[in-house]
């Protein structure tokens, strides 16, 4: 259902094409030894990028690759992902579209960070966007990198008000702050295994009736959806997966989705809820958040 988790440290490789804040968190969030995995490659299409510095200030590897055109810098960094073993790339504030030749390749391990609350605000100049239309909310997203323009699955998703009085770069300032942790914290769930892209094949493994329940979501709930799914999966209770899907899966179906708020950021209030399950489930539920919240 994807590569993760891999049974060892992860080999990352983040791509940034300017001053890089949010590969900084990155950096500290995954240095060198980390067990889930360590970012040993930084690539930019833009010499003059602050991240490459970043990168050497923390002795990781940093290389430049000049644009020159799309297909260039592709088969440029196709290759040195190839070398360097890396198992999954991460954009952060990378400016670039990548094509399928790229993206197809990599699907499920190649994620992007996006300021705003997608389906809404694809694109650039977002924060002007935000505020023109008078939103009084914003946020961002990490997801999966799909052959479209910020259309891939969510992985996952945090929200910020937006103040009266603010201006862009107030608002930009504050969703920054916000991506941050919520970029760790999006890569971390994917190392765990708690974070895929839907599957294709649904039906099979779902069953009718569930994989409908799960398409009609929206693009924002599916991540809760699958996040429960991976929850089930990891405590040998897959079978349970379609029926809870349905709000057929018992015990396990409710404590799976109460992980799964919980993990994705929900209100800590969820926690009570927690210690009311039965023994059995409860041990399950306690040690999912364990491991998240683990370094
Ligand atoms: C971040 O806000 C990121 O969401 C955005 O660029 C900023 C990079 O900041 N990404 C995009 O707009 C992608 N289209 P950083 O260089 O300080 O990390």
């Amino acid at each position: 259902m994807g590569p993760f988790p891999l049974g060892r440290p992860a080999r990352m490789a983040v791509f940034a094409s300017g001053r890089g804040t949010n590969l900084e968190a990155l950096l500290e969030a995954f240095p060198q030894g980390h067990p889930l995995g360590e970012v040993v490659l930084v690539v930019s299409d833009n010499p003059g990028a602050f991240a490459l510095e970043r990168a050497r200030r923390r002795g990781v590897e940093a290389q430049a690759l000049p644009w020159r055109g799309r297909r260039a810098f592709e088969e440029e960094a196709l290759g040195l992902l190839e070398e360097r073993r890396v198992d999954l790339v991460l954009l952060a504030g990378f400016m670039r579209l990548l094509s399928p030749r790229f993206v197809e390749p990599w699907y499920g391990r190649l994620l992007n960070l996006h300021p705003s609350l997608l389906p809404d605000y694809p694109g650039l100049r977002v924060h002007e966007r935000v505020l023109a239309a008078g939103e009084r909310e914003t946020g961002s997203t990490v997801h999966f990198v799909d052959q479209g323009v910020d259309t891939g699955p969510i992985l996952l998703q945090g929200r910020v008000p937006v103040l009266p009085g603010d201006t862009p770069k107030t608002l930009e300032a504050r969703v920054l702050r916000l991506e941050h942790r919520l970029y760790p914290k999006a890569v971390r769930l994917l190392l765990l295994g708690l974070a895929f892209p839907p599957p294709s094949d649904l039906e099979e493994r779902l069953g009718e009736e569930a994989a409908r329940a799960f398409q009609v979501l929206s693009p924002r709930e599916k991540p809760l959806y699958l996040r429960a799914w991976a929850l089930l999966r990891a405590w040998g209770r897959e079978e349970r997966v379609g029926p809870a899907f349905l709000g057929q899966g018992g015990e396990w179906g409710r404590a799976a989705f109460l992980a799964a708020h919980l993990l994705g950021g929900s209100d800590p209030a969820l926690l009570e809820e927690v210690a009311e399950l039965p023994p059995e489930v409860r041990v399950q539920v306690e040690g999912a958040l364990r491991v998240e919240s683990s370094p």
